[in-house]
């Protein structure tokens, strides 16, 4: 059967210099407007004539736009295949209008499933019963069991009841891609790959329908969805299992299709956990160290938290972006804007996406599950409340320890230490507001460091509790600052301490000695960094930094 007909005729008379001209001459995808809520029947009779014909409609559902095909069509169905670029053993889900069409599509229907059909059809439920000889193999990727749902839309009813054929229909994107919740999110991925899409205008709910398995002992829930798991369990009356997205990631997995990278963006996605003022503070940390390298960061952020990132947004203008999701209390709100937001901030080219996460009751299942299939399992966990902090004690605040403070920055910023870590100096005899000493301002310049902003701080209980490292100049220093602040026992130590191999005992105060006394301090405290920063990585107040987890499959 060739279903372009006529098209040949026209194209006859052409002449073509490649494939690809032809290719593109041939298919040229027809976008047909319907009314979602009244559609016109000879529209969508326009685009039922094309599936009758073997070819491919892309159509709105509740839950996201479909891809169809005719179901018992196997040529058909393998251009849903070639469109979507999608693996031949990811099994395809058929569409009916009516409970009745399952009679020739399945050879039983289990009375929990009767149960289910007749509590959550027409619906976003999508139903495994064992396949009969009509559904070809290519549908079910040779499984014995077909997946069938009845979707909620008007627009998709009419579609299938005017066709008279059950529709074979994936998510209408390119594999891999966020599911399309609009026709032009649908175009972006599958434009001239396709004969029809019918706009019908955004998809309610935003995330797919739930794929429920009835046939082993125990209920299970293969993919979460648009109908929630309590209701399932409620309405069965046991209990109802559900397999993990991690578990999946991970590859293992009870369906095929589900081991692939799902609703992958072109950025790096991270899922952020925690409470959610956490999530916001490690959003705001993650991103000011991305944008700081030039790179754009797209937030999906609940709508309590959005005011939280405008500084950031003021900041970097047209590098960070906040797409509100919506409140936390509404998750059918932030379900229906989920992959439309992961498309935007592809759209809008950001290096990374950080997203906060959600309660996961109801529909929080659902996208859950999304969000941790889109970030391929990476989460950053929440930081320690402050950053780690490191403070520097000499005398009076203006020779070795500002000299130090500048020195440790620089050291431990050319070793790649993780940003964020706060390094300050003050003197246990320091008067305030003294500029550093002239000679350290020379040496640490010809270093390439600025200390001429430098002001000198007399040494107070809060910066002895709020560090949680104190490196003192002097054995005298450590000792006199353990007198006065109790706090400073079990984190101050001299430089010695904490590089014996290079410090031999106290560092000098090269003040009233000369630029060259400066010198060789400025050299000494170096040559002790390069020991010392690589050492405070491993301090514990930065292993609650180091949270990215990489997914494996
Ligand atoms: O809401 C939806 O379900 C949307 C709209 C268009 O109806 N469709 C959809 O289809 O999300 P798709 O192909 O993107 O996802 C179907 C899921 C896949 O995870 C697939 O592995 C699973 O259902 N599935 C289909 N047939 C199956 C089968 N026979 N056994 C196990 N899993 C099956
Ligand atoms: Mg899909």
């Amino acid at each position: 059967m060739n279903r372009f007909g006529s098209r040949w005729e026209a194209l006859g008379t052409r002449a073509f210099n490649s494939r690809e001209e032809v290719r593109s001459e041939f298919m040229k995808t027809r976008v047909i407007q319907v009314d979602p809520a009244e559609p016109d029947p000879r529209a969508v009779e326009e685009a039922a004539a094309v599936l009758r014909g073997g070819g491919l409609v892309a159509f709105p559902t509740e839950t996201v736009y479909g891809l169809g095909a005719n179901a018992l069509d196997r040529d058909a169905v393998a251009g849903i295949f070639r469109a979507k670029g999608r693996p031949a053993d990811n099994p395809l889900i058929v569409h009916v209008s009516r409970p009745e069409m399952l009679s020739t599509l399945v050879t039983s229907v289990p009375p929990s499933a009767e149960k289910m059909i007749f509590r959550f059809w027409p619906g976003p439920l999508t139903l495994l019963f064992p396949k009969s000889a009509a559904v070809p193999d290519i549908v079910t990727a040779g499984l014995p069991q077909v997946a069938i749902r009845m979707p909620d839309h008007p627009v998709a009813h009419l579609l299938i009841d005017a066709a008279q054929i059950p529709v074979a229909a994936p998510s209408a994107n390119v594999s891999g891609r966020p599911s399309p919740t609009s026709a032009s999110d649908v175009l972006e991925d599958l434009d001239g790959k396709i004969d029809v899409v019918l706009d019908g205008g955004p998809c309610e709910i935003g995330v797919e329908s739930t794929v429920l398995d009835l046939s082993g002992t125990v209920p299970r829930i293969l993919r979460p969805g648009g109908i929630p798991r309590e209701e399932i369990a409620e309405a069965l009356g046991v209990p109802v299992e559900v397999v993990s997205a991690e578990g999946e990631i991970e590859g293992s997995s009870p369906s095929p299709g589900m081991k692939y990278r799902h609703y992958a963006p072109k950025g790096e996605m991270y899922l952020l956990t925690g409470r959610p003022e956490e999530q916001r503070d490690t959003a705001i940390q993650r991103a000011q160290e991305v944008l700081k390298d030039g790179k754009g960061v797209a937030v999906l952020s609940s709508s309590e938290n959005v005011p939280a990132y405008l500084g950031l947004k003021e900041k970097f203008p047209g590098l960070f972006h906040v797409l509100e999701l919506g409140p936390r209390s509404d998750p059918a709100k932030i379900a229906s804007k989920l992959f439309s937001s992961i498309r935007r901030a592809d759209k809008l080219g950001v290096s990374v996406i950080l997203s906060e996460s959600f309660d996961e009751a109801g529909l929080g299942l659902a996208i859950a599950n999304r969000l941790t299939k889109a970030s391929g399992g990476k989460v950053l966990p929440p930081r320690s409340a402050r950053p780690l902090t490191v403070l520097f004690v000499c005398t009076g605040n203006t020779c070795r320890s500002p000299m130090a403070e500048a020195l440790f920055k620089k050291i431990w910023e050319d070793r790649g230490g993780p940003g964020g870590v706060r390094v300050f100096s003050r003197g246990t005899g320091a008067l305030p507001g003294m500029p550093a000493a002239p000679e350290a301002r020379a040496v640490m310049k010809t270093r390439g460091v600025d200390i001429s902003g430098h002001v000198s701080m007399p040494l107070l209980p809060v910066d002895v509790e709020s560090s949680d490292i104190i490196v003192a100049m002097t054995k005298a220093h450590k000792e006199a600052i353990l007198s006065r602040f109790p706090a400073a026992e079990g984190k101050i130590f001299t430089l010695a301490e904490l590089a014996s191999e290079v410090v031999p005992g106290d560092i000098p105060d090269p003040l009233g000695r000369g630029e060259e006394a400066y010198e060789e301090t400025a050299a000494l405290l170096e040559k002790a960094f390069e020991l010392v920063a690589p050492r405070l990585l491993k301090h514990p107040a930065l292993r609650k930094e180091d949270g990215d987890r990489s997914a494996s499959g």
